[in-house]
């Protein structure tokens, strides 16, 4: 049996999917830098409350580092439209290549799909349910679980005892070049999902595979 993890914020799921909400709020040239300040200060406070010691749930780190970014950008963003930020975050829309990937790979008898994500069990099942994609999964394993994060090796660690699956018959699929690096780092082989050329692996990661679509994925298997 081959056990597929997919991560959920980047790779199923678009965390620029309020991009329209900062449009209005801040205007068409501040929304993307925006949006992309504020997914990285959310990975960055992940890493630091992880190796702190210091865990909170990871709407925690996104609500953190929304006051940050807002912050640092020197914009005005009212108590009111955080508020509809942070209730979009739970309803982000998939990628138009998700439904049709997990449908197909469904079909194989031989692949065994979860979801492994930083986000708390509920609210990736929100995303999951609000997306229409929860029928594929065999079970969703949240860092919460062990209050660590992601590249923490003890939750690649957890993931492969929780899905009972050997590292070596086990792959990430991530467009998180840092949890490619992490589950690679925990044995596990791993598929970079590289959708635009914007995004970057670092100089010391090496993915078993790259693709550029999850409507790639299932020809590797
Ligand atoms: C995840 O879903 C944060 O993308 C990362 O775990």
């Amino acid at each position: 049996m081959t056990t597929l993890a997919f991560d959920v914020y980047g790779t199923l799921i678009d965390t620029h999917g309020m991009i329209d909400l900062l449009q209005r709020y801040i205007g068409e040239d501040k929304a993307m830098p925006f949006a992309m300040l504020w997914r990285d200060k959310q990975l960055e406070y992940s890493f630091r409350r992880s190796m702190m010691d210091r865990y909170q749930p990871f709407y925690t780190c996104t609500s953190d580092a929304l006051v940050y970014t807002i912050d640092a950008m020197g914009v005005t963003v009212t108590a009111e439209q955080q508020t509809r930020l942070i209730e979009r975050y739970q309803s982000l829309p998939a990628y138009d290549d998700v439904p049709d990937c997990l449908d197909a790979i469904s079909q194989r008898s031989d692949i065994c799909i979860y979801a492994l994500s930083n986000g708390p069990l509920e609210d990736v099942k929100g995303l999951f349910d609000h997306a229409a994609i929860g029928r594929y999964f065999e079970d969703i394993v949240s860092a919460d679980e062990i209050r660590k994060y992601k590249p923490d090796p003890l939750v690649y660690q957890h993931f492969l005892q929780r899905a009972g699956s050997a590292a070596e018959d086990s792959w990430l699929i991530s467009s998180n070049a840092f949890d490619v690096i992490g589950a690679s780092a925990s044995g596990m082989n791993s598929v970079w999902v590289r959708r635009s050329k914007q995004q970057h692996m670092d100089p010391w990661g090496q993915p078993t595979h790259t693709i550029h679509s999850l409507a790639e994925l299932a020809a590797l298997f």
